[in-house]
């Protein structure tokens, strides 16, 4: 199956960044968040991407403005009514994820692929809300979109092998490298990550050292290219907590309980670099 019309549901990070990738591949875009005002600041933060491109020589204002052209705003999700994919790019919550693809059900024809960019929500549960299992996918990609190579194509249970091999070549066509892993809690990249993360903040809480100083031993100690804090600033707070919420739900196993100052910086709004700040200020 050919997909070439494609509505992105959430305009944050992530669905901003799918939503760049998708358009400057060649696909048709119509970007959706829980308002229109949230769409656009999506397709603003998508023009400074592009505009940045140019301005380092890495693409042509021919190019930009055929990428933008083929970005829609999209007021609500009836554009899923005329699309081959969606892709749901929202808050890491598996209820409300759950309640947006219950709707979507009811907008998309049934054949209609729904991918998910969760980073640790079952793929099997999510399809069983959305009346298609067959054609309900993980397309997990990486933060930011643009740069990342690797796409986590992620099977449920009911998943079809058409879909999966659809999935694989669009992730291919847009210059990923899919790799197909199993529907299993956080699959492959962030049940190696968030633990790391959860265990730096816990080293922080007790004094080990600084934020700059556990950063550092990380990189300089495992040749990381970044720092497990200056990540999770990256990933965003609120959702390294709901992924290590989900992962601890899933398992039981206790040692993914999230830190309590994981927590409370959640709390306190330090989300990290959306908000301005988390273990490190941005201006
Ligand atoms: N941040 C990362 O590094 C990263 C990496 C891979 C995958 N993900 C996953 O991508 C998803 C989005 O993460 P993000 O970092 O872009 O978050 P974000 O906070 O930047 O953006 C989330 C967007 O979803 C919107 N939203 C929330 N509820 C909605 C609803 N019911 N309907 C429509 N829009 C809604 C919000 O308004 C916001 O614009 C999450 O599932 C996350 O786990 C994140």
């Amino acid at each position: 199956m050919s997909i070439d019309r494609l509505l992105v549901v959430g305009a944050g990070q992530m669905g901003s960044g799918i939503a760049q990738v998708a358009a400057q591949t060649g696909l048709e875009v119509a970007l959706a968040d829980v308002s229109m005002d949230y769409a656009q600041k999506g397709v603003d933060r998508i023009a400074r991407n592009l505009t940045r491109q140019v301005e380092k020589g890495r693409m042509t204002e021919e190019d930009k403005t055929r990428a933008l052209s083929r970005i829609k705003c999209a007021p609500d999700y009836s554009a899923g009514s005329d699309v081959d994919l969606v892709i749901e790019a929202i808050v890491e919550d598996p209820s409300v994820k759950s309640k947006l693809f219950t709707e979507l059900a009811s907008i998309c024809p049934p054949e209609v692929i729904f991918a998910s960019n969760t980073s640790s929500v079952s793929i099997t549960a999510m399809a069983r809300d959305s009346g298609r299992p067959e054609r309900f996918i993980g397309m997990h990609f990486m933060n930011p979109v643009p740069v990342m190579k690797l796409v986590e194509v992620v099977r449920g249970l009911a998943t079809s092998d058409e879909t999966c091999n659809t999935i694989v070549d669009l992730a291919k066509r847009m210059g990923k490298k899919p790799v197909v892993v199993a529907d299993s809690p956080a699959f492959v990249v962030n049940r190696l990550a968030i633990p790391m993360i959860n265990e730096a903040v816990f080293a922080l809480s007790e004094g080990v050292s600084t934020a700059e100083g556990i950063d550092t031993c990380v990189k300089l100690g495992l040749n990381h290219p970044m720092g497990p804090l200056a990540l999770a600033d990256l990933i965003g707070l609120d959702t390294v907590l709901s992924i290590l919420e989900v992962m601890f739900t899933e398992t039981g196993d206790p040692k993914y309980r999230p830190c309590p100052l994981l927590r409370r910086m959640v709390a306190a709004g330090r989300l990290g670099r959306k908000s301005g700040r988390g273990f490190y200020e941005y201006s």
